[in-house]
């Protein structure tokens, strides 16, 4: 039983289009969040961890129609690829909702109504500017240049009749939620955006369609369907059952019990949805708010936003075929500082992979178990006394050791990753250091220096010990198979036990597989461009 004493923590990505299969784009996201639930589960709080997918909307049942099938069929099959790359990446979500599932339609239909009887849904003419691929509604405004603000193509003059949410009445609540509450979003660039946002006057929210019907229907109006977005938006709660619509009594436990949500982890050209509309409804039914709205940027390919709809795209599958779902995850987590954008390139990849995964953490493992087998039959055990003095290599090799979890907790704390990665990769690296100073092969050749040697090998273990708790959130698989060389049981790894130093009282190591390959980077440069053209091409 891992404990669980630390209380809740709701994490949830965006739910993903299934309008075409997933890119490596979207798997970051999902990446982000999966690091942090993985990491808080191991610290002791009881995590949910929410993603899903948006079925809905005129946009997927034009492609449904163009491919001959109906939106549910269509929507099946991207579905099932969206989980089996999870899968894949083993991706620990708790529970993955579909915006197409009964359990959630019948709750869209009561936020919908809560709202409603509230006052604050009326019906009108709906007017504007929208853009067809990112189903959003402009006003003059905020085009840009005449063209969609998000994703700068051309929009198209709509009109039709429609129900409005009374989102300009909400301005001045939601100018003082971000006074008030800086840390409701981040960043801070993001933050001040949408104050600006505000600022310009918000006006009355469409949340109502009739022009098509896959979606849900309006409760007190079969003619028209829900706003994908407040559909979408609402799938937050309705995944834990609120608002109630069986009458069981245990019906929104999973409400009671995490909403509201420590952190909605979203990319920065849908804050706005997150930060303004969906706090907006939260008010209006008069439930609690989410604790945090964090905007993180791109990944780009050739300077744009990856793209489904221009083709422009790398996909996940591909990498992880060639170089394992552990390069992936590193890549993403180490290469990126959270909230700004970052290019896609396959050098980058490939750099990271060789220099950070194949030569910093698989040869420190290869180099210990290596050494461990062949000096002493894999038998190490906790030296007896411990006499070193404050700096000798040994001391200063614990103290690293033992400090790292701590500065990785604080950069988890702020969602760096990237920070929290390079803390872990000082301690590997000051461990490979480590080993030349004190060259074990050297002390090997002489029988008098035999406890020095296994105490040198026993560090080593526990520096490789803790390093497999460290890494643990972020690239699992290297974990259990460090903890698997080094005689551990994997379901024992605690994140408090990165703290210690002397904890085991032996280790029988078993030399293993080499966790990352060094790899050939001209060849393999080649071989991708093949595959997943990044840089400068298109991918079709
Ligand atoms: N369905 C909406 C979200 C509704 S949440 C209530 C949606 N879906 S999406 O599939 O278009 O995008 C999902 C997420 O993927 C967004 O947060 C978006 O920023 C992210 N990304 C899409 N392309 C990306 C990159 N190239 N790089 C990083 N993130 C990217 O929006």
């Amino acid at each position: 039983m891992v404990a669980t004493d630390k209380g809740k923590y709701y994490i949830t990505t965006p739910i993903y289009y299934p309008s075409s299969n997933l890119h490596v784009g979207h798997t970051y996201c999902t990446v982000m969040a999966d690091a942090m639930a993985r990491f808080k589960r191991l610290s002791g709080y009881d995590v949910m961890f929410l993603t899903g997918a948006d079925e809905h909307g005129r946009k997927i049942q034009e492609i449904a129609e163009a491919e001959g099938v109906t939106p549910q069929q269509y929507v099946d099959k991207i579905v099932r690829g969206i989980k089996d790359l999870w899968a894949t990446m083993e991706i620990s979500y708790d529970d993955f909702i579909r915006t197409t599932e009964d359990r959630h339609k019948r709750r869209v239909r009561e936020v919908f109504k809560r709202i409603y009887e509230k006052g604050d849904i009326y019906k009108g003419e709906y007017e504007g500017w929208y853009c067809k691929p990112c189903e959003s509604f402009w006003t003059d405004v905020q085009l840009s240049d005449g063209k969609c603000p998000d994703c700068g193509r051309p929009v198209e003059r709509e009109s039709e009749s429609a129900y409005f949410f009374r989102l300009s009445d909400y301005g001045d609540r939601l100018l003082t939620l971000f006074t008030e509450h800086p840390e409701f979003l981040e960043p801070e660039t993001r933050r001040n955006e949408m104050i600006g946002f505000i600022n310009q006057g918000l006006e009355d929210l469409c949340i109502s369609r009739s022009s098509f019907d896959w979606g849900v229907k309006v409760p007190i109006d079969e003619d028209q369907v829900i706003y994908v977005w407040l559909d979408a938006l609402a799938n937050y709660i309705t995944a834990l059952g609120y608002p109630e619509v069986d009458g069981t009594p245990d019906e929104a436990e999973l409400y009671r019990k995490y909403w509201p949500a420590d952190v909605h982890l979203v990319g920065k050209e849908i804050v706005r949805f997150h930060a303004i509309i969906w706090p907006a409804m939260l008010m209006s039914m008069g439930e609690p708010l989410p604790k945090k709205v964090l905007g993180h940027g791109w990944l780009l390919l050739d300077g744009g936003k990856m793209s489904k709809s221009k083709g422009t795209v790398v996909d996940p599958v591909k990498l992880i075929e060639r170089y394992g779902v552990d390069a992936l995850k590193y890549f993403l987590l180490r290469e990126y500082t959270f909230g700004q954008d970052g290019p896609f390139t396959n050098e980058a990849l490939l750099n990271r992979i060789n220099a950070d995964l194949a030569n910093d953490l698989g040869n420190l493992l290869s180099r210990t178990t290596g050494m461990c087998g062949k000096f002493q039959s894999g038998k190490i055990a906790k030296p007896a006394s411990d006499a070193e003095t404050a700096d000798t290599p040994d001391a200063e090799l614990k103290r690293v050791a033992v400090g790292a979890a701590g500065k990785v907790e604080a950069f988890m704390e702020e969602f760096y990753f990237s920070r929290a990665l390079e803390e872990i990769w000082s301690l590997i690296g000051r461990s490979n250091k480590y080993i030349d100073e004190t060259a074990p092969w050297v002390l090997a050749g002489d029988t008098s220096k035999r406890q020095r040697l296994n105490e040198i090998l026993y560090n080593l273990a526990e520096v490789l010990r803790i390093v497999s708790i460290l890494i643990r959130p972020f690239i699992h698989y290297s974990s259990t198979e460090i903890r698997k060389q080094l005689g551990l049981g994997d379901d024992e790894a605690r994140w408090a036990d990165a703290t210690v130093f002397g904890k085991e009282d032996a280790y029988t190591v078993e030399k293993g597989v080499a966790l990352f390959p060094r790899l050939d980077i001209g060849a393999e440069l080649e071989a991708l461009s093949r595959i997943n053209p990044s840089d400068g091409e298109r991918a079709d």
